[in-house]
Parts: structure tokens; sequence; C-alpha cells
């Protein structure tokens, strides 16, 4: 990516940190990455109701919404994915600017690509979750139907069937989607945010 030149960055007046601070709670993204069906939008949605309900700013970045407008001109060529994860990074950062808890929930299936969204943030900004479900699973869920068209050879480049999906190595959290109840996951995740100070303990909640 190339640096602009002859632009210079405007510095806000309103800081980060004031907008944390108004807010109550720090700005964070939560990534959440796994295969198609393996849960992550619905993770993703279900702790940004649970944050809701505890007065958060919260917003989710879904792979399959903002393919809708901000990436609607990419498809699933190994290239497309890398652009597509490398504006959603982006996107993120601003809204972490903003003050608000992001939940992306990406497939996101190339290792160097999460590392490389990673890179663009300070330590401690970027919480890669890994929603662990077996192929076998996603497959025998198939909610969208797409594992069907893509072993029919109907879709190309589908993500654990023509297209290869590089587990986390370390990610900051693993969650079973297989095998746990989304209120578990949901706890679980609530945990991580909790033990990271990114929200106030539960005897302060709102
Ligand atoms: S990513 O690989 O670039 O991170 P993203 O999360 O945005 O993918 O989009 C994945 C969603 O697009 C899936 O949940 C599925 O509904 C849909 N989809 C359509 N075609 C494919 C494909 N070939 N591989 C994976 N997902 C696909």
């Amino acid at each position: 990516m190339n640096k602009p030149t002859n632009v210079i960055w405007h510095h806000s007046t309103v800081s980060r940190t004031m907008r944390e601070t108004s807010n109550e709670h720090k700005s964070v993204l939560l990534w959440f990455t796994g295969l198609s069906g393996s849960g992550k939008s619905t993770l993703a949605h279900a702790v940004e109701n649970r944050l809701y309900q505890l007065g958060r700013q919260t917003f989710v970045l879904d792979g399959d919404n903002v393919r809708h407008g901000l990436c609607a001109d990419l498809g699933f060529s190994a290239q497309d994915r890398v652009e597509n994860v490398r504006r959603v990074a982006e996107v993120a950062k601003l809204f972490l600017e903003s003050g608000v808890i992001t939940l992306a929930a990406f497939i996101s299936p190339f290792a160097a690509d999460r590392a490389r969204a990673r890179s663009i943030f300070p330590h401690g900004d970027f919480l890669e979750i890994y929603c662990r479900c077996s192929l076998a699973i996603c497959e025998e869920r198939d909610v969208k139907g797409l594992y069907k068209l893509a072993r029919a050879g109907e879709l190309k480049h589908f993500t654990g069937v023509s297209s290869p999906y590089e587990e986390p190595s370390v990610p900051e959290l693993v969650v079973d989607t297989g095998r746990m109840q989304l209120a578990e996951s949901i706890d679980a995740v609530i945990a991580l945010l909790r033990a990271r100070g990114m929200i106030p303990n539960k005897s302060i909640d709102r």
C-alpha cells in the first residue's frame, strides 16, 4: 500500500482517551475468526447484546454485511480476502478511536492477514478470538446451504472445502463453538474483557 504524499494527519481535539473516559470503558477490537458456520456472527452479536445491556458502546462489523457495501467489489480469491481483511482492520481502527468496543466477525482464513491486521493496532487493542468448530459440524449445520453448493462445485474458493483455513496459533481466546452453549461462550468473552480491564468489574456494572 502506497503512503499518501502531501496528506497531513489532522489530530482530533476530542481524543480516544476522552471518549473512553466518558464511556467508562476502554475501546478494544474483538476479532472473531473461524470457518463459515462456526458461529462467529452469532457470538459477536450475542456478546454485543450483553455489552449493550451493561451500558457499553459497541458495534459489530460482520463479514456478510460489510460485503454488501464497503467490500461489495471483493470476491473470495486469496487476493480479495487479503483486501477484505485489510479494509476491515482499518475501519476497526477508526472505531477504536471513536471509543467503541468493536466486534469483527470474519472468516479471515489466512494467518498472515490476521497478523497484518493485528500489527496496525497498539499491543492489547486487538484480541483474537478463535471460534473453533470442526468442518464436519459446520458442514452438518450448513445454515446458509453454502457447503452443499461448494461440494457440488457450484461455489469456488469455499473455505474448508476448496480454500484453506489456517488456525490461529496463539489467539487471546479459543471458544469451542462446536460444543459450548452460546451463553457459556458469551461468558468467556465477557470474562476476557474484564480480565484485560476493558470493562469494569461486575460490582460496578451499570
Ligand atoms: S473472508 O474470508 O474474507 O474473511 P468473510 O468473513 O468476509 O470472508 O465472508 C464470509 C461469508 O461469505 C461466509 O459466511 C459466507 O456466507 C459467504 N461466502 C460466500 N462465498 C464464500 C466462499 N467462497 N468462501 C467463504 N465464504 C463465502
